[in-house]
């Protein structure tokens, strides 16, 4: 990887490729969406493009600090995007990181009225193209009436896409990927949440010729292809746009602690538990995961969130069953709050992800494990992660554990389906599959970029007509 950065550095300088692209990017206004949209900046940022990464002071203050901490930044330029300030909505609330779920719907107001401050913007800047998120048909119109080509990238995966949009447009008809499907309780969370069902089809509509995944061939190729041949534009994988550049963070004494517990265990005998940054698990789901992680007797690292504010002030050993800690001992470590999961993943000692599935998650157990991908454990919460988990079970590098039909999770399926990942002879061609889909996935590099700068140059260079 670093030669073909060096190669393109040697032909930019020959003037072969001369031409820098501005390109503007305006991703939805949260973590989960703002840090894939970064990763791909940086990638852009060193092939050639100029990038204005446009959000709202509070998001931009965060990924200041973050960009501080490399050197190569000074092509992606931080633009702010003023939201109409309201007494509901004042600017910290700016950003859906820790918003009040309540407040949500006056966010999405408020960011489709920065539209005409959006349009100024754009006016000053003049990029050559405009990249936008799922739910801003609004962006790619304005971006339109500008002549500036307008496309979208979406952070979820194919396989997510293709299921939605064949949701959303033919209803009651079956889905071509039998593999794909939703449980009972799934549909009825799925159908409580299609507030902005005709947002998200126009955005997709004005994407211009192309289309942006967070996906890559070799985990969903075929979506990606049943994508491009059924709906009207190119669908192009930018790979897994995990963050690289994790090594240089410094330890706390939190995680010092776990790294040396991590170090007593033996190679892969660790699962690691984690779900997500926005989602809590309830009662139930603590008991029938503890259970789980007891029943099962692999060593594990769990953890377990709770909503900001609330986190101080609750006792790990009070959401837990009595007796819990004490029978697990030192088999099991319980952290509070998060966790490093970078430095976790990457431990030789750890052999499974006990995971909700998240689009980012399943990437990062398979990029990040220490001696090739870390098979997952599947127990996905809500949104695309229950689509995410029938993808990993159908390429064979993890395995759900199913609830039952009123959406409770089950102590003994989790411990039987830990126990196969990672221990039974069953889960052996599952641990291979992993590991070897992860070493090829590292050994890519970021291949799918280098594919992305040739498209969007193309698309930058001809005539733009809507
Ligand atoms: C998307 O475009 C197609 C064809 O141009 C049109 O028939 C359809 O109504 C559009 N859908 C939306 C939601 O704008
Ligand atoms: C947490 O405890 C502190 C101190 O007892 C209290 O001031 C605060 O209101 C509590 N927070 C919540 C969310 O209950
Ligand atoms: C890059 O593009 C070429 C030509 O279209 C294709 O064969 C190849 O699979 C692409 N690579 C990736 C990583 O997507």
């Amino acid at each position: 990887m670093k030669t073909g950065i060096l190669l393109r550095c040697l032909l930019m300088a020959e003037g072969t490729q001369t031409k820098i692209i501005k390109v503007l990017m305006l991703p939805w206004l949260g973590h989960g969406h703002i840090s894939p949209y970064l990763e791909l900046a940086k990638r852009l940022s060193i092939r050639n493009f100029h990038i204005y990464f446009c959000s709202t002071p509070i998001n931009l203050k965060s990924i200041k600090e973050k960009l501080t901490q490399k050197t190569n930044s000074s092509s992606i330029e931080l633009v702010e995007l003023h939201l109409p300030s309201s007494p509901e909505l004042p600017p910290h609330y700016h950003t859906s990181n820790g918003l009040p779920p309540h407040l949500m719907i006056h966010l999405k107001k408020a960011f489709e009225l920065s539209a005409a401050q959006f349009s100024v913007l754009l006016q000053s800047l003049t990029p050559d193209l405009v990249i936008y998120d799922f739910n801003q048909p609004w962006a790619a119109e304005i971006a339109s009436s500008q002549a500036i080509p307008a496309v979208e990238f979406v952070i979820i995966g194919a396989a997510m896409v293709a299921f939605g949009l064949h949701l959303m447009k033919n209803p009651g008809e079956e889905f071509p990927f039998p593999e794909i499907y939703l449980r009972g309780y799934e549909k009825r969370k799925m159908l409580q949440n299609q507030g902005d069902k005709d947002k998200i089809l126009q955005a997709t509509n004005h994407s211009y010729k192309i289309f942006l995944l967070k996906s890559c061939r070799e985990i969903e190729g075929k979506f990606i292809d049943y994508l491009s041949e059924t709906y009207d534009k190119k669908f192009v994988p930018l790979g897994p746009l995990v963050p690289e550049d994790l090594t240089s963070s410094n330890d706390d004494d939190r995680d010092k602690e776990i790294m040396e517990w991590l170090d007593q265990k033996e190679k892969s005998s660790v699962v690691y538990a984690s779900f997500g940054s926005e989602y809590y698990l309830t009662q139930q789901e603590i008991v029938a995961m503890s259970q789980g992680l007891d029943l099962s007797n692999v060593n594990f690292i769990w953890a377990l969130r709770f909503p900001v504010g609330e986190e101080e002030n609750i006792s790990i050993k009070e959401v837990l069953p009595d007796g819990f800690l004490d029978k697990i001992g030192n088999r099991g470590k319980i952290v509070k709050g998060w966790a490093p999961q970078a430095k976790i993943l990457k431990h030789s000692s750890t052999g499974g992800f006990l995971s909700h599935c998240g689009w980012c998650s399943v990437m990062e157990s398979l990029m990040w494990g220490g001696c090739g991908g870390i098979p997952i454990i599947g127990v996905p919460m809500h949104s695309d992660q229950p689509v995410n988990a029938r993808v990993v079970e159908a390429i064979g590098v993890g395995v759900e554990a199913v609830r039952d039909e009123e959406g409770n999770l089950l102590g003994e399926e989790i411990a039987k389906v830990i126990r196969m990942v990672m221990v039974d002879d069953s889960g052996a061609e599952i641990r291979r599959k992993a590991k070897e889909l992860g070493e090829t996935l590292v050994a890519k590099g970021d291949a799918e970029i280098d594919n992305l700068s040739i498209e969007l140059a193309q698309l930058c260079s001809t005539e733009y007509s809507k």
